[in-house]
């Protein structure tokens, strides 16, 4: 890779050993991807999930702050593993927020949600980005038109240097459509676009869809929803819509050449989806998880009024998935009280699964979510029920999954 004076004393360790490593990160990085060079990027996402990486994460980022590293350029943080508020905390949630503050101290702000998104954290269009946590990704890219790849550990390199690789989805010719799905079905709320994101992050790989068919714009939470479950599902960070993503104004103009021939998603491709989601027959609800990614404050209130006078079940553990600047927003609305007050268990900072306390294993699991179902059935081997957030909230009251 071609490094200018500056980015090569870095490397070299004349700035010392935070921006010589995260170099040495992002160079090897750069390399696999034949990266002629490094760009620019403007602002940073940190996953820095203390389940994932443990002592060491908290000693790498410790040791960044102990030896002079500061951060070149914004940084937000994704979910944590516990509330920052948590009294009582165990060894490992403790180590959880040393690393939060190690970021913190390096410049971060501690935004501690997957959807950076509803707290006003928004790349334009054209922009370089250094975003993890994969659900990001597809938003940036796709719905917003500025330009990041999948990020890990690298993310906090080019916190560090302001600098990332071009390579991927920095560059113009790799953010064509690869596949073209033609959407019949009709998709509306955050259950059926999260679905669908499954079914077309499964269909794409590791090729960029564009989806034809949609004809009104997905809200800002449908978007999220559908972006998180195309991440998990598929290997892509972008995907376009034709006539309403801005990188796709129609078919003929997204693909290199003539459009390849469509693959259908009709109802039934849909209801195949939700089979292969859920799991779970009607019947006793153990958990209900809404708010994956974090809830927005106008989920949080459609929920509220869903459950004006009604009560969460006793047999029910309820959880509604936020982060701190909602919960607070929500709060000063009296809408956190009415939840609460229904017996729901409105959490910032973490969810169900990033955590220490992760949902026992084998629970049933109520969820509008396509990716929280993939995560629950992974890492707590749960049994899902996938559902409208209204059928949720009706298994939260009732105790009981009506549905087949
Ligand atoms: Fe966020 Fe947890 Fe879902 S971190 S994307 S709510 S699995």
């Amino acid at each position: 890779m071609k490094l200018t004076p500056d980015q090569q004393a870095m490397l070299d360790g004349d700035k010392g050993w935070p921006l010589q490593i995260a170099m040495k990160m992002l160079t090897a990085v750069g390399a696999a991807a034949d990266a002629p060079d490094l760009i620019p990027v403007t602002s940073t996402h940190l996953v820095i999930d203390g389940t994932a990486l443990g002592e060491a994460g908290r000693d790498f980022l410790e040791r960044l702050v102990d030896e002079g590293g500061r951060f070149a350029v914004p940084a937000s943080i994704n979910a944590i593993a516990v509330d920052r508020t948590k009294t009582g905390m165990t060894d490992a949630e403790r180590d959880q927020i040393r690393m939060l503050e190690a970021c913190e101290k390096m410049g971060a702000l501690p935004s501690c949600s997957c959807n950076p998104f509803i707290q006003g954290l928004l790349p334009a269009f054209g922009e370089h980005v250094a975003w993890s946590e994969s659900a990001t990704a597809p938003f940036v890219n796709s719905v917003l038109g500025a330009r990041t790849n999948r990020e890990g550990a690298t993310a906090v390199a080019s916190a560090l240097t302001g600098l990332t690789p071009r390579c991927d989805m920095h560059v113009d010719e790799n953010r064509r459509g690869e596949i073209l799905l033609r959407v019949s079905a009709d998709i509306s709320g955050v259950d059926r676009f999260s679905l669908l994101g499954a079914l077309a992050g499964r269909l794409a790989g590791d090729r960029i869809p564009v989806l034809d068919g949609i004809a009104t714009p997905p809200s800002v939470d449908e978007y999220v929803a559908f972006g998180a479950a195309f991440a998990i599902h598929g290997a892509v960070a972008m995907f376009h819509i034709a006539g309403i993503t801005p990188e796709a104004p129609d078919v003929d103009s997204v693909f290199d050449g003539p459009p390849p021939d469509a693959t259908l998603i009709d109802e039934d491709a849909i209801a195949a989806e939700h089979a292969r989601t859920a799991n779970g027959r009607a019947g006793p609800v153990d958990i209900v998880s809404i708010g994956c990614p974090h809830a927005s404050i106008g989920q949080l209130r459609d929920a509220a009024a869903m459950l004006e006078g009604g009560e969460a079940s006793r047999d029910v553990t309820f959880y509604i998935h936020t982060n701190r600047l909602t919960w607070d927003m929500a709060e000063a609305e009296g809408v956190i009280d009415t939840l609460t007050g229904a017996g729901v268990s409105v959490t910032a900072d973490n969810c169900a699964v990033v955590s220490y306390d992760r949902v026992p294993a084998g629970s049933r699991m109520a969820t509008n979510s396509a990716k929280m179902a993939l995560f629950a059935r992974s890492v707590s081997d749960a049994e899902i029920l996938f559902g409208t957030t209204a059928d949720c909230i009706a298994a939260g009251i009732s105790g009981q999954w009506r549905k087949a």
